[in-house]
């Protein structure tokens, strides 16, 4: 059987997703091809809005773009109610274009460029300010645009995670926000609550992404509302919106266990609810950035075997029509895939296999050592948990065209992402008069 329990199988031994058969998808369509489960994106964000919810008065789950910023599936969260996370200008008009109200847009980032202020001010957009110098150039674009700026701050509350380092961004030395240990956090929201052109409204911090324990969140809510606490003490500033980031994590591997929304919402929920208590706090809403959590497991990657290479006393190669190009998580952390034969699904897996990309390139695989029914040309490979950071990561290595993305909805299917042709990879290039 698949992996996870909203894909299925057919009487022909076809994968199945919302419905439809894989396979046939992938004639229709061509591979290499994304394919996305609309009611499996509706039925994560409302298991994680209900989870805290249910627990707190005021929560507002934002979306974060950078997981997957098609049109479609921002306007389906959209539909949900859900916020936007964004973290480039880009995405900032990506969440106006779908619907999304300034109010319920968050815009983070280390070096937010002029224009993205000026753009997120105009539009009332809460921007989670990343260091003092960035609260100047706020200041100056409110100013200028007669104005009020909400602001929070990214604070680093110092938060080990158990994640690949190059994701962890809680740490220290992590390039995000503003220390919480030495007082810079504090300083910075003193020089804040000063400047009339600008509302302080939140507190922001995200520890990392990928996490399946519940622990570095508790200390990152102990650690976030100890400054909340101090904020009001020191400054009297009213802290309304504490913002908890993403980094909720989902099962890659076959043994992996979840950490479900609801015991993460039971154990951080009162940890906030008791700091409100002992020290006298407004209740603040909580906000929430899930990216990987909302559309991860709604994607599968179909890819199209083109051949086979044995090797004596090694795992045989697979290779076929997309790697790092299209997916680059396996090539960049190391990440796990998991893969199925999407035409047959429930046959023994007996032969021990790599599966490379077209490119040059050793990193170029999807998975290495997989056991798998014996596998020949013209096979359809499916790579599970590619609808976050999947199409968003691809590129243009080797001048491969990025593939299409189709959106499925109970027995459904529409194009979302038009494939790329030749032209689309030259289409920006230009030619010197001197080389015509
Ligand atoms: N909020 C902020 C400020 C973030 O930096 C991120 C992710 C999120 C929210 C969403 O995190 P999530 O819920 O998806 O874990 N490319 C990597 C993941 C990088 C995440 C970066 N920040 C990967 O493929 O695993």
């Amino acid at each position: 059987m698949p992996i996870k329990p909203h894909f299925g199988v057919n009487e022909r031994g076809h994968l199945t997703i919302g419905g439809r058969d894989a396979v046939e998808m992938a004639e229709r369509f061509g591979t290499p091809l994304y394919v996305v489960d609309e009611q499996r994106i509706r039925e994560n964000y409302r298991r994680f809005y209900g989870a805290f919810a249910q627990r707190w008065h005021s929560v507002m789950v934002c979306y974060a773009y950078k997981a997957n910023s098609n049109l479609a599936i921002c306007k389906i969260l959209q539909s949900e109610g859900a916020g936007a996370e964004v973290s480039s200008g880009c995405e900032l008009q990506i969440a106006s274009r779908v619907g999304v109200p300034g109010q319920r847009i968050i815009f983070n980032g280390n070096n937010k460029s002029a224009a993205e202020l000026e753009a997120a001010v105009a539009n009332d957009v809460l921007i989670n300010v990343d260091s003092v110098q960035e609260l100047l150039s706020v200041r100056r674009t409110a100013s200028r645009l007669g104005r009020r700026a909400r602001v929070g701050f990214r604070v680093n509350p110092d938060v080990k995670t158990p994640t690949h380092s190059y994701i962890a961004t809680g740490l220290r030395e992590s390039k995000f926000g503003l220390d919480a240990a030495s007082g810079q956090a504090l300083e910075a929201y003193r020089m804040a609550s000063d400047m009339e052109e600008l509302e302080v409204v939140g507190i922001h911090c995200h520890i990392g992404s990928q996490i399946l324990d519940a622990a570095p969140f508790e200390e990152e809510a102990e650690k976030l509302m100890a400054l909340v606490a101090q904020l009001k003490e020191e400054l009297d500033v009213d802290i309304s919106l504490v913002d908890l980031g993403g980094g909720l994590g989902i099962p890659y591997k076959p043994d992996e266990k979840e950490l479900p929304p609801e015991q993460l919402a039971s154990r951080i929920v009162p940890i906030i609810e008791r700091a409100v208590e002992e020290h006298h706090l407004i209740r603040p809403a909580l906000a929430f950035e899930p990216g990987r959590y909302i559309v991860a497991d709604a994607g599968v990657l179909l890819v199209r075997v083109g051949y086979c290479k044995a090797r004596p006393g090694m795992p045989g190669w697979v290779a076929v029509d997309a790697g790092m190009n299209a997916l680059i998580r396996p090539a960049l952390y190391g990440a796990y895939h998991h893969i199925e034969v999407a035409n047959k699904v429930g046959m023994e897996p007996r032969e021990l296999v790599n599966i490379a990309g077209p490119l040059c390139e050793s990193g170029d695989f999807l998975g290495k050592e997989r056991r798998l029914p014996p596998v020949e040309a013209g096979d359809l490979i499916a790579v599970f948990d590619v609808g976050a950071y999947g199409l968003a990561m691809s590129s243009q290595h080797t001048a491969q065209p990025r593939p299409a993305m189709v959106l499925v909805n109970s027995g459904k299917a529409e194009i979302v992402r038009l494939r790329e042709g030749y032209d689309d990879i030259t289409r920006l290039d230009r030619m010197p008069e001197w080389l015509k």
